[in-house]
């Protein structure tokens, strides 16, 4: 069971006849930190409202998200395996949506339409922002992996100048993923460590060192990296996973995901609760003490 910490910083949580609502749905949902996350802001804020786990089949979801407009609720976050889906759904996109060709984000708007957004790329990019690594324009970035998280991520990089390069085991999805995104290099599987050596960021956005993953020991050789290199995971189970551990042993600087996580969230805070939250240290021990 994921405790939500009594959290020393933020008052009782406020739920009247009138509270804000919004969720998330997924299946299996039971590992999501949004709630955690909300919930606590929303007790930093005072706000009247609340944030619940939606555990929804795949079949279930276009009836689970008109049931949810037709409660009154918000919005909701989405997660794995509805974000195509809850794309399809979405009666308009915001670019961050189009690009990343999914949706994590839904807001409810007026006469039952769905706005959908994409907030995943932005708080990759927000994280490295808030940890004083700025994305360097006209910068090259090399992304392990092909999949929903890569996209988002290529896209957020793409779109602030950056020279997006993608190395996937499968070269046929890393060679879909750059049908779509225009201006997208491909690297072959086998060759990316040895030519580690032109890049300024690398972003590992697969399970590959995730606990309970595929491969929790994934840990590449970075002998090739140049000094500057930032080495970014968007896995964030364990705190300092393979990668980034051999990245601190050649004295690079690294990035953990639990960044990312904090800050995709903001932005539907922002539209369901209006209010932008902050996300600062206290922000990141409450979700930490819910591992
Ligand atoms: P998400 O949408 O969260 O990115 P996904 O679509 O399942 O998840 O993508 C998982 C990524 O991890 C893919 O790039 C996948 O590579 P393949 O396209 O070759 O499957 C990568 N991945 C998963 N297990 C892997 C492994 N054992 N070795 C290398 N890559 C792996």
């Amino acid at each position: 069971m994921t405790k939500i910490p009594d959290s020393a910083f933020a008052p009782p949580q406020i739920i009247t006849g009138k509270a804000r609502l919004a969720g998330v749905l997924g299946w299996p949902v039971s590992h999501s930190r949004s709630p955690a996350l909300h919930n606590y802001w929303l007790r930093r804020y005072r706000i009247d409202g609340a944030y619940v786990p939606l555990p929804v089949r795949p079949e279930q979801f276009e009836a689970a998200v008109r049931g949810l407009q037709a409660a009154g609720f918000r919005g909701a976050n989405v997660t794995i395996p509805h974000k195509e889906a809850a794309c399809a759904l979405a009666d308009r996109l915001d670019p961050s949506a189009q690009r990343a060709g999914a949706v994590n984000t839904l807001v409810f708007e007026e006469e039952g339409r769905i706005r959908g957004l994409s907030t995943d790329g932005g708080g990759f990019v927000a994280s490295l922002e808030a940890d004083d690594l700025p994305v360097p324009a006209s910068g090259k970035a090399l992304l392990l992996g092909a999949g929903g998280a890569a996209r988002s991520v290529a896209a957020a990089l793409q779109d602030r100048g950056v020279q997006v390069s993608v190395t996937n085991r499968t070269q046929a999805r890393a060679e879909s993923l750059a049908a779509v995104l225009p201006g997208l290099e491909v690297v072959p599987w086998e060759a990316w460590e040895a030519g580690l050596g032109v890049y300024d960021l690398l972003v590992n956005t697969t399970s590959l060192g995730m606990e309970g993953g595929p491969d929790p020991m994934f840990r590449p050789s970075l002998k090739a990296a140049s000094r500057a290199l930032v080495v970014a995971d968007i896995v964030y189970v364990p705190r300092l996973t393979p990668l980034l551990a051999e990245a601190e042993q050649h004295g690079l600087k690294t990035l953990g995901g639990l960044g990312m996580l904090l800050h995709q969230a903001r932005l539907g805070f922002r539209e369901w609760f209006g209010q932008d939250p902050v996300v600062d240290a206290e922000t990141e021990a409450t979700v930490r003490a819910t591992f």
